[in-house]
């Protein structure tokens, strides 16, 4: 099954809140945002942002300039059909982000929580990281979140890799600093916990 297919039918047939991933708020996320666009018109990607409530939450907090961009539609119409009227404020990107065609120098912050881990092949990081660098303007900010070294090594049934700050920092390259990582237990939905580990990082 292709990666497209693969997260549709996972929308399809899952509740926003029973999905492993799944937290109310992105807590960690948040604070970092905040800490990397002080101006609420800060340009700010969500990469692989499905179903969760971080746009809802940056919406609350003012922020005016936000992009969601996710593979699956059925993601995208959930999340716009909970925001109702504030959706129009939002930017939507249905598309896979290693074949993105985004702007350069686009976005002042990106983030993205649980994506990148099931990047397995070499050739889908490389891309990735291409497009992160492409699309993020310089002295702009890059959060990513994966599992950590202790974290499952399967994700939604797919593989993924698991990262500490160095080997995560490492796919990046020189041209991003590495500005703090952090570890974090998230608690499923079913009671269980899976690490993650959050690096935040500046682009030179
Ligand atoms: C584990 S979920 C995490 C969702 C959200 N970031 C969160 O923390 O709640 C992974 C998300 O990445 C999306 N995704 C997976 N591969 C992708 C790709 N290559 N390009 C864009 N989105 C992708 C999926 O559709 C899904 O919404």
């Amino acid at each position: 099954m292709d990666t497209k297919t693969h997260w549709e039918k996972i929308y399809g047939t899952k509740e926003p809140e029973t999905v492993s991933w799944y937290r109310p708020h992105l807590e960690t996320s948040l604070t970092l945002i905040e800490r990397a666009a002080r101006d609420k018109l800060a340009s700010i990607i969500d990469v692989g942002g499905g179903e969760s409530t971080l746009v809802d939450d940056l919406l609350v907090r003012g922020y005016q300039n936000i992009t969601v961009l996710d593979i699956s539609q059925t993601a995208v119409d959930v999340t716009r059909k909970r925001l109702g009227l504030a959706a129009e404020q939002v930017h939507w990107l249905v598309t896979d982000v290693t074949v993105a065609e985004l702007e350069r120098g686009a976005y002042d912050v990106w983030h993205d929580r649980a994506v990148f881990h099931f990047l397995t092949a070499i050739e889908q990081r490389v891309a990735y990281v291409r497009n992160v660098a492409h699309a993020v303007r310089p002295g702009g900010h890059v959060i990513i979140s994966t599992f950590g070294p202790e974290g499952p090594d399967k994700c939604s049934g797919l593989d993924v890799v698991r990262y500490d700050a160095e080997s995560l920092h490492e796919q990046f390259g020189a041209r991003f600093h590495l500005v703090e990582s952090s570890r974090e237990l998230h608690l499923t939905p079913f009671g269980t916990t899976q690490q993650f580990l959050y690096c935040y990082c500046k682009v030179e």
